[in-house]
């Protein structure tokens, strides 16, 4: 926006307090800022499981969570910001509200993420919203989008935005929930298969009402999060890191794929699982001090999942001072490392042979 449209905006801004015309309804304005629809996990959940009938297995929403940006727990399951909050700073878009509680305006984007979903329907079952039924959600907000825009209108805000997707990490860890040795009688390829059969399906209704630009998270080492230090109850490392390394090497492939089939098809992916490993291993190449133990939790490398106490586990330990941990809690990165990878992803030259851009290129076009 140029510094004279900004003033005018603002004087508009002020008149609305004395005559009934705004910035707000001027579709010129709408159009020059993609809208952003988020799905996923409790990497992007921003509180939707506040809402819904869980344990407090599935939920972040007591302090100390939020307190460093928002000053209150808000549900995500962060310190602060998560990556989509960066990502609406970035594009110049106001914070993604979660979906629920309903609100009324969705031209801006929306957020249907869920901690602890996958896109199984199995997975967490009874917990959390699947991705199957954040679909449903989205596509409910499209009849209430076409209602209010005109089909026209609803069709150009949906084919404009951006849709971030992070899921599969719940999916992984859940047939491990027993013992270690599910892979040694199924097929990692065909269990990732299916994973990513599903998340597929997704990206074709949403490409159906319109989307076409898309991005997707690569997962984390979760050998590597707090929980899975020796000491712990969740082990099975070997067997996580195995499986996470199929999907990471199985989705960019799927996703060509899909751009093949798909005209207009575009998409970036971030590296979550390099960045993470990175900033773990070399925490003060990245300026932080602590790269493996959580900043709040209990038990070795505060792997036990207690941070705020309200888990079953009262007692818990919370860290001096966050900025120097890479993860929060005994999952969850900290408020510091999203913003450094939100900014990689933001701006970052795919490597060579990568056919996909960054996300600035996707809100430009
Ligand atoms: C919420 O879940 C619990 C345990 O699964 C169940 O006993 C209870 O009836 C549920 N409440 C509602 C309102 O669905
Ligand atoms: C997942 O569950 C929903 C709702 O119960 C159902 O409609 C859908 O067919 C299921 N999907 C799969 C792949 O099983
Ligand atoms: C662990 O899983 C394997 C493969 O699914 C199964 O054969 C075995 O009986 C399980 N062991 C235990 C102790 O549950
Ligand atoms: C989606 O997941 C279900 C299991 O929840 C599986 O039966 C189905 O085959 C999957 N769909 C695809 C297209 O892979
Ligand atoms: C917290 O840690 C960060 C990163 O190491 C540092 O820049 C900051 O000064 C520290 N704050 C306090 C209050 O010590």
């Amino acid at each position: 926006m140029s510094a004279l449209k900004f003033h005018i905006c603002i004087l508009a801004f002020w008149a609305t307090l004395l005559i009934p015309s705004s910035c707000h309804g001027d579709s010129a304005v709408k159009k020059k800022h993609a809208a952003l629809y988020v799905f996923g996990d409790s990497l992007f959940d921003p509180g939707n499981n506040n809402y819904i009938n869980t344990t407090t297995d599935y939920k972040a929403n007591w302090s100390p969570y939020g307190e460093t940006f928002f000053k209150y727990p808000t549900g995500r399951f962060c310190d602060g910001r998560l990556i989509p909050d960066f990502i609406a700073e970035y594009a110049k878009l106001p914070i993604v509200p979660a979906f629920y509680p309903r609100i009324v305006d969705y031209t801006h984007g929306v957020n249907f993420a869920s901690g602890g979903a996958g896109a199984l329907n199995e997975t967490h079952k009874g917990f959390v919203i699947p991705l199957n039924y954040q679909l449903h959600n989205f596509k409910n907000m499209e009849e209430n989008l076409r209602h209010n825009l005109g089909d026209a209108e609803a069709y150009t805000v949906l084919s404009n935005a951006v849709y971030l997707i992070s899921i599969g990490g719940n999916d992984y860890f859940a047939p491990f929930a027993t013992n270690c040795s599910f892979f040694e009688t199924h097929s990692q390829g065909e269990y990732v298969g299916i994973v990513i059969g599903n998340l597929t399906n997704m990206i074709k209704t949403i490409y159906k009402k319109g989307g076409r630009k898309f991005g997707f998270t690569r997962l984390l080492p979760l050998g590597l999060v707090p929980t899975q230090r020796p000491g712990n109850r969740g082990t099975c490392v070997k067997e996580v890191t195995s499986i996470v390394n199929v999907h990471n090497k199985e989705l960019p492939k799927h996703l060509e794929k899909l751009k093949s089939k798909l005209q207009g098809f575009k998409y970036s992916i971030a590296k979550l699982d390099t960045y993470l490993t990175e900033r773990i291993n070399n925490p003060s190449k990245y300026g932080f001090k602590e790269g493996k133990s959580a900043c709040c939790g209990s038990g070795p490398y505060g792997g036990i999942y207690s941070c705020g106490g309200k888990r079953g586990v009262t007692e818990y330990r919370l860290c001096a001072n966050v900025s120097e941990y890479v993860f929060f809690d005994s999952f969850h990165p900290t408020e510091r490392v999203y913003q450094q990878v939100s900014k990689l992803w933001w701006n970052e030259t795919p490597n060579a042979g990568e056919p996909y851009s960054n996300l600035r290129e996707l809100f430009e076009v």
